[in-house]
């Protein structure tokens, strides 16, 4: 067979990105942080009313860029619609990095950030969390020195579900204004922090928000990506002109309309999260403290005999351990109080 016309070198350089998916019908899937609910009645009507006609056509924005807007309070000009944060993420990386640029992560992390600066051949700098999951303020502040093309940040963080208060995040931001810091506010429903209002205040700032999580349409790919409107412009002018599906627009429309089921289910989490810290504590468990819809874990050397117990009865959790180079880190989904007491009671009979 004849050899392949040549592609980019830092394509050729990657490791595929393959999440555990697959064999996950059925079970109890606290491995992925999404809705274990499943998402809102309205949202799902929304795609049953959509009519043959509008599937026939492109989807058109505007409507949904204006409402989306007003619920997260900034202007459609700040706004840029996205497939999820994964594709908000390959935007912003297509636009604001070269190769050679450098960029600043800190690990362990959501795994596309680097995936996608990999990808667009950039110089990747990585620094740590502490053993303690602290986020190594210093550290960054220092390498922002060198002044990277961009520094991206989850807040919280998958899978520490650490949060790095606001004001740490104003001090990163006036430290450097030549670099873009992206912060991903994939699970703000939970923590409710959030520097989203601060678009208007720093251009160099860059939020991203996704209905994968609390909203519950992972599987129907939108999020936003929201900026400085100068920046908007850019990263708009850069993006296909059909990038979320019609069917998504939909749903996510109605999903924010939906507040009724958004404020149960957060508070179905919020309830759920401390069934499963107060079962892990009466296990001595080892966790850490968590501000989003998932708790990180330690199992140490029970690690592989717990997870493989726990799917034989049925429930998934994420294997973490290749993040941390320590034996038994695991992160867990928050679900309802009934999901997480079928949990801790599947825990006290495999710990
Ligand atoms: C920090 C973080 N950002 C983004 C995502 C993915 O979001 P999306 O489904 O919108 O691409 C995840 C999913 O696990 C995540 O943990």
């Amino acid at each position: 067979m004849s050899t392949l016309p040549p592609v980019r070198r830092s394509v050729l350089r990657m490791q595929a990105y393959r999440p555990p998916l697959g064999n996950r019908h059925g079970a109890l899937r606290l491995d992925f942080n999404e809705n274990t609910v499943g998402c809102s009645r309205r949202a799902l009507d929304a795609l049953r009313r959509l009519t043959r006609a509008e599937a026939a056509v492109y989807p058109e924005y505007e409507r949904t860029r204006q409402r989306l807007a007003r619920w997260f309070g900034v202007a459609a000009e700040q706004l840029v619609l996205t497939a999820g944060t994964d594709d908000a993420l390959r935007l912003a990386i297509d636009v604001v990095v070269e190769p050679g640029s450098m960029v600043v992560l800190v690990e362990p992390t959501f795994a596309m950030y680097r995936f996608y600066a990999e990808r667009a051949g950039a110089r990747i700098v990585v620094l740590r969390y502490g053993a303690q999951m602290q986020f190594p303020e210093q550290p960054v502040l220092r390498a922002l020195e060198r002044r990277p093309r961009l520094f991206v940040l989850a807040n919280p963080n998958n899978p520490t579900g650490t949060l790095v208060p606001r004001a740490v995040l104003r001090r990163i931001l006036q430290a450097a204004p030549r670099t873009w810091v992206l912060v991903d506010e994939a699970y703000f429903e939970f923590s409710g922090v959030t520097v989203l209002p601060w678009i208007r205040r720093y251009p160099h700032l860059l939020v991203t928000r996704t209905f994968s999580k609390a909203f519950g349409l992972a599987g129907l790919r939108v999020g936003c990506l929201f900026a400085h409107r100068r920046a908007v412009e850019l990263f708009r002018r850069a993006q296909s002109p059909y990038p979320v599906a019609a069917p998504a627009l939909a749903a996510a429309e109605q999903a924010v309309r939906d507040r009724r089921f958004l404020r149960e289910y957060l508070r179905a989490v919020q309830t759920g999260k401390q069934v499963l810290v107060a079962g892990l504590q009466r296990l001595r468990i080892p966790q850490f403290p968590s501000a989003a819809n998932f708790v990180l874990v330690d199992f140490g050397r029970r690690a592989d005999v717990v997870l493989q117990g726990l799917c034989r009865r049925g429930i998934l959790l994420r294997d973490r351990r290749s993040d941390f180079g320590r034996v038994g880190f695991v992160r867990i989904t928050v679900g309802t109080p009934a999901q997480m007491r079928r949990l801790v009671r599947a825990l006290e009979a495999l710990w």
